[in-house]
């Protein structure tokens, strides 16, 4: 079984949201591929990007697939994994811009979703999600989380929709509590 992990934390041995993925990855347990986006920020799309994902493979030029490698490597690594674990923190009522950027990069018309009759159609099947939130004040799933929903319909649209999320929010009034709780919730996770 293979694991994509991807942390979008900017903090690194202060982060709860890295905490919560390690701990979830060592309990898959199989091979990870780790993506941290704090490391290494996806580019953002340009112009020239879109126009290279809309160009049919065959007929794109040396530049065109040099533009998208990023979104290559990005649709490569979701397409080998069996589960995605996802490391969010929330930021600003959202999530941190690196995490958007990476899912610019992740759908890909054709490729990861398609347009048909019936609307838009996800094209990663049989994978699961497991998204890990952290946050400051925020309450996870509340009207003022646009976090949680949004990545949560975005792995849907690419065809992700068996999703959990797993939550330490609120960190700022009672983070030992919230922490414990998220551990013990990620403890009876299937492999
Ligand atoms: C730039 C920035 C913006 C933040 N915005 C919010 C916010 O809108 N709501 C919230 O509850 N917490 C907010 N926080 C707090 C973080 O969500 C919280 O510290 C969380 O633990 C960060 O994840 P990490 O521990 O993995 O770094 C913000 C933190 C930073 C650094």
């Amino acid at each position: 079984m293979t694991t994509l992990r991807i942390d979008a934390s900017a903090r690194h041995d202060d982060s709860i949201s890295r905490k919560l993925t390690d701990r979830i990855t060592r309990r898959l347990g199989g091979d990870v591929i780790h993506r941290d986006l704090a490391k290494t920020s996806p580019p953002l799309l340009t112009e020239g990007m879109i126009g290279s994902y809309f160009t049919p493979p065959a007929d794109r030029t040396a530049e065109q697939k040099a533009l998208i490698g990023a979104s290559d490597a990005i649709v490569a690594e979701l397409q080998k994994a069996d589960t995605i674990v996802i490391g969010m923190p929330i930021y600003n009522f959202g999530v941190p811009a690196a995490l958007k950027a990476w899912a610019d990069l992740a759908a890909r018309v054709g490729v990861t979703f398609q347009y048909s009759a019936d609307g838009p159609k996800g094209l990663l099947e049989g994978k699961r999600a497991i998204i890990a939130v952290a946050s400051g004040g925020t309450e996870s799933g509340s009207e003022i989380d646009w976090a949680t929903p949004w990545l949560t319909f975005f792995l849907g649209f690419i065809g992700i929709t068996d999703v959990k999320v797993i939550t330490a929010d609120q960190l700022n009034v009672e983070a030992e509590t919230k922490i414990e709780a998220a551990y013990s919730d990620i403890d009876t996770l299937a492999a």
